[in-house]
Formats: C-alpha cells, sequence, structure tokens
C-alpha cells in the first residue's frame, strides 16, 4: 500500500519524507491557498518545491474546467518534473481531458470520485489514479467504505491497472479500512500516517523495559 500525504506545507511533506514511509504528494487549490501559494508562477515553483523533496508522484491540480484549457494546463504540469500528475475533476470535459493524457502517457489522478459508477468511467478513460473521497461521503451519511469496497471488486473484475487512491481520509482507523478493503494507496494529513504510531501499551511498554534496564545498570552491574 502506498503513502501520500495530503498537503502543500513543505515542513509536514519533509517530515513525512524523512519518516521513510513517504510514497507521494497530493495536493488540491483549497491546500495551496492554505499555505498562501497564490498566482500562477508561485504554484507552478511551489509544485517543483515539492517534488524536489520526495521520490514518488506528486498530483497537481488544473483548475480549468473546459478540456482544451485543461490540456494546455495539465501540460504545462507535467512539464515542471517527472513525478507530476495531472489531478483532473470527474466532468465531462475532465474525462475527456484523462483519455487525452492517458494516450500520451502523461500520468492523471481523476479526483472528486463520489460513486462507483464516476470510478468506472474514470478507468475506463485509462486514469493512473482515481481519488473516491471517502470523509466527504461519511460527512452526508453516506458509507465512504463502501465505495472503496465497489471500486476494488469492480476494478478487479475487469484487471484495471488504474489505482484506487483513497482520498480524504480523516483518521487512523479510515487508513487501517483502507488498508484491509484493499486500496492501492491512501493520501492522508500527517496526523494520520503519524497516528498509526500510537499505542498506550508501546508506551507504557518501553516505559517499563527503560525502568528495568536503568535498575539492574544502576551500580554499573
Ligand atoms: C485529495 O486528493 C483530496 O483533495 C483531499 O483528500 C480532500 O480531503 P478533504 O475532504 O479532507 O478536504
Amino acid at each position: 500500500m502506498k503513502f501520500f500525504i495530503d498537503t502543500a506545507n513543505l515542513n509536514e511533506i519533509r517530515e513525512a519524507h524523512e519518516l521513510g514511509v513517504l510514497d507521494g504528494v497530493t495536493t488540491n487549490p483549497t491546500l495551496m491557498a492554505k499555505e498562501g501559494i497564490t498566482g500562477k508562477n508561485n504554484i507552478l515553483s511551489h509544485y517543483k518545491s515539492v517534488c524536489d523533496i520526495v521520490t514518488g508522484d506528486v498530483s497537481a491540480e488544473v483548475i480549468a474546467t473546459d478540456f482544451k484549457e485543461m490540456v494546455r494546463e495539465g501540460e504545462e504540469l507535467a512539464e515542471i518534473d517527472g513525478k507530476i500528475v495531472v489531478k483532473v475533476p470527474m466532468t465531462r470535459d475532465g474525462i475527456k481531458a484523462i483519455k487525452y493524457f492517458s494516450d500520451r502517457e502523461i500520468k492523471t489522478n481523476c479526483t472528486l470520485v463520489f460513486s462507483a459508477g464516476q470510478a468506472l468511467l474514470a478507468a475506463k478513460a485509462g486514469a493512473s489514479y482515481v481519488s473516491p473521497f471517502i470523509g466527504r461521503l461519511d460527512d452526508v451519511s453516506t458509507d465512504g467504505l463502501a465505495l472503496i469496497e465497489q471500486m476494488v471488486l469492480i476494478y478487479n473484475n475487469y484487471g484495471f491497472e488504474t489505482e484506487i487512491l483513497a482520498a480524504s481520509v480523516r483518521h487512523v482507523m479510515h487508513l487501517v479500512q483502507c488498508a484491509e478493503l484493499g486500496a492501492d494507496v491512501v493520501t492522508c494529513p500527517l496526523k494520520v500516517i503519524t497516528g498509526l504510531l500510537k499505542h498506550p501499551l508501546t508506551d507504557s511498554g518501553l516505559e517499563q523495559f527503560l525502568a528495568d534496564y536503568r535498575k539492574g545498570n544502576a551500580h554499573g552491574g
């Protein structure tokens, strides 16, 4: 299973990378705005900075909503670095753009996916990744994890190479359940990745081991 971090914050990306378990990064216009990254040139150079930190794929989202502009923007993004994956929304023009990029071996991430039908269509168009937003489904009283389960079944039925990139992952149990269901990738905030470290029995067990070591070695014995 691949771990992507869902942020545009360079310090958090560095921290996850230094932990040694980071496979890539996803961003979106909201996350870029949160870091105060505005204006085309700043946005493009920020993507380059992200690519310089990580070794894996970096999703960069197009802002255009019509096919022609999506293609122009996506090609510009793809030129920044070989790690860039063009993130395209699940719309009619978005699907056409994904097919266009896929025919030219430019990697894509189809974003804002909320149903199995959308996920099937994106895979048919040749998306490299498809991002079901499980947390946002949960927010509207719909089972986000059930969508992951449907996607795993459908993609396996037909041997689609498209990777299921579970997005809008809000907490550790989301991540663990995505792993149980067979999602290829999860993207989540740093706190969800570091949350995997935590267990109170690990803390108390380590404390006890160290206390016993100190006792046994108190007099140089
Ligand atoms: C990732 O590609 C998505 O943009 C992101 O996971 C959305 O998460 P949110 O629902 O917490 O904003």
